[in-house]
């Protein structure tokens, strides 16, 4: 290992190519190869995907995107100081997206004006709500469908427009999927609400989800067959508040996400969340020497962020001058965590490529920022810029997106809710991130299908048969893989 860590030292992912060996793999497809990982102590992912809790990447639309595709997300803390609802809400908005029964699906009272029922519909996103009397008894479904074109009176309630209970199909809980399936296409419906003995909603399913749990095999989820999700939470102020909340909304993995996170103040959260929530799952970050990984290996955290300073919208180095390259802050941090804990190899990835480097030379997953940038299901608004055209001169409008650190003024002065003459004296403080405008660019799904693709190639090329098997036989001989490239050996590799 010392071997490794001096011929990496001052290194990154563009310094090195993997020597090709003997394949044995003869099918390339990603559904045949295993990509599990852990992703903390208690969590695998069936992918090594995480998206990152910036506030330009991560809300529940990434999050839901990234679980049903094998990895997992991280909703980010960059929501107002003290405004911890808007963050659990986009943790209940995955939760509640996929599962195998909704197990507390929004409801309404029959009494309601409309007006409500539409509000609560734009806001939660959710086109059915349950209809329920004050004892939770069932009363019927209202839908989007129900409400088009209807301009409410002042006096109109839920009642006036929602299917009654006497033309619902419900069945009494508890009901297998296949159960479920059978009787929403006998009947013809696409939801079937579940009820108890005495008539009380005790869920909701959606042919949706059940059609979507077939389809996505490789979807992370939990016991109860609902996406998992992690969020951030910070390391003052409300942080131990909103780890509560954000637990009691379902969240299965809190990150305690600080820019350095070998510190005092990583010590005292860690040490008060650690008392209130002894059995959460708790990733801890960011750190990138060996005494950081020890240092919070013996606070007993479940997983922990390597990276200081490689992140692409991330300024840290440039104004402080400290930090690590990436590959050696992976080599180094893996060979004092020992496998004790996972890792997640947290920014600097820009190239399909630069993740089976993140996941051999230390991380046991990958989390990505502005790899995801720009892309649809990534917060914020679709905004057209005028472009000119290099061969024509001619001028278009071409849609994109804000991307930004979560350390860049911008950031920080949304965060707190300063004014603009307010926010010179965070300026004062000096930001360590930057904002960028990205061209919007589709789906995020294909991206990551790209990446695995690309994952499982690597896989072969690498002469194992799976991801952890190559993790296996690179950390038993690395030297058998590294080349080091020369400036020459640079241009030719990644060039074009
Ligand atoms: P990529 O390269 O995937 O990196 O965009 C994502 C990671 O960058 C970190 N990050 C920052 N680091 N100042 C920093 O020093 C910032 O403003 C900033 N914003 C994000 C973070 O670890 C993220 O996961």
């Amino acid at each position: 290992m010392t071997d490794l860590l001096s011929l990496v030292r001052g290194c990154t992912f563009d310094d090195f190519l993997f020597a090709p060996q003997y394949s044995i793999v003869e099918r390339r497809d990603p559904a045949a190869i295993d990509l599990s990982a852990r992703l903390s102590e208690h969590l695998t992912l069936q992918r090594p995907v995480v998206s990152a809790n910036m506030d330009t990447i991560t809300r529940a639309e990434m999050a839901i995107a990234v679980a049903e595709e094998g990895g997992i997300g991280i909703i980010d803390r960059g929501f107002r100081v003290g405004d911890i609802e808007p963050q659990v809400r986009e943790v209940e908005k995955v939760k509640r997206r996929q599962h195998g029964i909704i197990a507390d699906p929004y409801t309404i009272s029959p009494t309601a004006p409309l007006d409500e029922a539409s509000e609560r519909m734009r806001r939660t996103g959710i086109g059915t709500l349950v209809v329920v009397d004050g004892q939770r008894k069932l009363q019927g479904l209202i839908t989007t469908r129900d409400l088009r074109f209807v301009s409410p009176g002042p006096g109109d309630t839920v009642a006036s427009r929602m299917t009654p209970l006497e033309r619902l199909v419900l069945r009494e809980a508890p009901i297998s999927s296949t159960d479920a399936e059978e009787v929403m296409r006998t009947w013809k419906v696409k939801k079937l609400p579940l009820v108890d003995r005495d008539g009380r909603l005790v869920g909701l399913i959606t042919a949706k989800d059940l059609l979507k749990q077939r389809q996505l095999p490789f979807a992370t989820r939990d016991e109860q067959g609902r996406l998992r999700v992690g969020a951030a939470i910070g390391a003052k102020g409300d942080y131990l508040e909103r780890a509560a909340e954000l637990l009691r909304a379902g969240a299965d993995v809190i990150v305690i996400d600080i820019a350095h996170g070998h510190s005092v103040v990583m010590a005292r959260a860690v040490e008060a969340f650690r008392k209130r929530f002894d059995g959460a799952e708790l990733i801890a970050g960011n750190v990138a020497t060996a005494e950081g990984v020890r240092f919070l290996l013996e606070r007993g955290v479940n997983g922990i962020k390597v990276g200081i300073g490689p992140g692409g919208g991330c300024t840290t180095r440039i104004n402080t001058n400290f930090g690590v390259p990436q590959v050696e802050a992976l080599v180094a941090c893996r060979a004092a965590a020992g496998g004790r804990v996972p890792l997640i190899a947290d920014g600097g990835v820009k190239r399909d490529g630069a993740v089976v480097q993140a996941l051999l030379f230390g991380g046991d997953t990958v989390m990505l920022g502005s790899f995801f940038a720009g892309t649809a299901e990534t917060p914020g608004d679709t905004v057209q810029k005028p472009v000119v055209l290099p061969e024509s001169h001619r001028t278009v409008n071409v849609p994109f997106k804000v991307f930004r650190g979560m350390a860049s003024l911008q950031a920080i002065v949304d965060r707190l809710d300063l004014e603009d003459s307010e926010a010179a004296d965070v300026e004062a403080l000096g930001a360590e991130g930057m904002e960028i405008s990205v061209p919007a660019r589709g789906s995020v799904r294909p991206i990551v299908r790209d990446l695995l693709k690309h994952l499982t190639s690597a896989i072969s090329y690498g002469g194992a048969g799976s991801l952890a098997e190559l993790q296996d036989m690179f950390r038993r001989d690395p030297l058998r893989y590294v080349i080091r490239l020369s400036a020459a050996g640079r241009r030719e590799s990644f060039e074009r």
